[in-house]
């Protein structure tokens, strides 16, 4: 298979949902990865945060091979011998009492939803069909048709109604406005991500995480953190709300969202996280799904939480970050490219000197493309530098050598 066939292929037989960087990839490890030609590159995106472990981990492919041969489903209409298990490290390991298995991001973030509503009828005393969940601005939960409801970008939205009730939309990194949604009747719960990664990598000032979970607390509102881009290890800690910033307290959401790297991208495996009060209005029956917990995710998400702490790679972003982003402030010093950097961890993004709708970062990446470096415009004029946590910091200045020679050499 060449990369142009591929691309003819993916082009005549797909939908045409993404729009990809002309680069096509059949093979992965560590922090590179392959065209069929041979030709490698730095991924500067971890498939949007899932490969934080590296491609194709040997631990993680072991654990995923060693379950394929003996067991891969059997739904939760049986007990299988691998989930118990799971479930208990999963629990220990992010303090929590109990832990609902899903596949994908956008099924945890549902998951939490429905939590969240059945929590405030039967818990809160909401009455039926009112309740409320707040969100922010420019969110990014996920594509199903209750989360494209609460979206307010365009393309996710238009044309994908009727949309579903009950979501109060407020300002991200705005603790009054939180304030003041909150007094509102009926309100459940506060649904948002600590750093907003799809907006842009937008960070909210280092109290907010903090503040908006005091305020629910007084209010007795469910804090529910999206962490499915920001979590294991990313922003530099295990999760973002351990510490969103470096003065920053860490927070306890009532019930944390995990997916991506909880499998270290070999497989879809997310997750809610919430303690008794909360988990227990789930009963048999109201809520599932047949792959959920099946126990290759289970083995396969163990194997990539122990990489996590053998590897200490939320110790090797938060280094690694600060220096991408003081290297990358150097460029944003001398160069009209680009206005900014920020970030946390190895979580960042550049914003590009050009409109919004300018194909100028698109341009860009595609030239780090040629020069063997692998990133993606988010929101048109930003790009997101997200690498496998597994860099050395030798790579990445590596990387940060083969922007600077992209820099010279682009013009807009
Ligand atoms: C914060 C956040 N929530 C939810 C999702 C949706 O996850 P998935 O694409 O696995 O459904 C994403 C994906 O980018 C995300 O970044």
């Amino acid at each position: 298979m060449t990369s142009k066939k591929a691309i003819q292929l993916e082009d005549k037989y797909g939908a045409h949902n993404y729009h990809p960087l002309p680069v096509v990839l059949a093979k992965g490890k560590g922090v590179h990865v392959w065209d069929p030609e041979g030709n490698k590159y730095f991924d500067f995106l971890s498939a949007y945060s899932a490969v934080n472990q590296g491609h194709c981990h040997p631990k993680i492919t072991q654990a995923l091979t060693d379950q394929a041969s003996k067991l891969t489903l059997t739904s939760r209409a049986f007990y299988n011998d691998v989930l118990g298990e799971y479930e208990q490290y999963i629990t220990d390991y992010f303090g929590f009492d109990k832990v609902l298995p899903m596949n994908t991001g956008a099924e945890g973030v549902e998951t939490a939803i429905k939590i969240c509503r059945k929590w405030a009828y039967e818990k809160k005393g909401i009455p039926e069909q009112e309740a409320q969940i707040v969100v922010c601005e420019n969110n990014f939960h996920g594509r199903t048709t209750t989360i494209i409801s609460f979206s307010n970008d365009p393309d996710a939205k238009k044309n994908f109604g009727p949309y579903t009730p009950g979501f109060v939309k407020i300002a991200y990194n705005d603790t009054n406005a939180l304030e003041e949604a909150l007094q509102q009747p009926n309100i459940a719960g506060f649904l948002v991500e600590p750093i907003q990664g799809e907006a842009g990598v937008v960070v909210p000032d280092d109290d907010y995480i903090e503040k908006a979970a005091t305020l629910c607390k007084e209010n007795d509102i469910l804090f529910i953190a999206d962490e499915i881009q920001t979590g294991i290890a990313r922003t530099g800690q295990l999760l973002a709300v351990d510490g969103n910033g470096e003065n920053a307290a860490a927070v306890k959401p009532d019930m944390l969202i995990l997916g991506k790297a909880l499998s270290g991208g070999t497989y879809p495996v997310s997750a809610v996280l919430a303690d008794h009060e909360i988990m227990d209005v789930i009963k048999p029956g109201q809520h599932g799904s047949t792959f959920g917990g099946n126990p290759l995710a289970c083995k396969v998400a163990m194997a990539a939480l122990e990489v996590v702490k053998e590897e200490k790679l939320a110790e090797n972003a938060h280094k690694l970050g600060k220096l991408f982003r003081q290297k990358m402030q150097e460029f944003v010093d001398k160069h009209d490219l680009f206005v900014n950097v920020r970030g946390r961890g190895l979580l960042n993004a550049v914003v590009i000197n050009d409109i919004p709708d300018s194909d100028t970062a698109w341009r860009f990446c595609v030239a780090l493309k040629d020069n063997g470096l692998l990133a993606k415009p988010t929101h048109g004029n930003i790009i997101r530098f997200a690498p496998p946590l597994v860099m050395t910091e030798k790579e990445l200045l590596e990387c940060v050598d083969i922007i600077k020679k992209t820099l010279k050499s682009f013009s807009k």
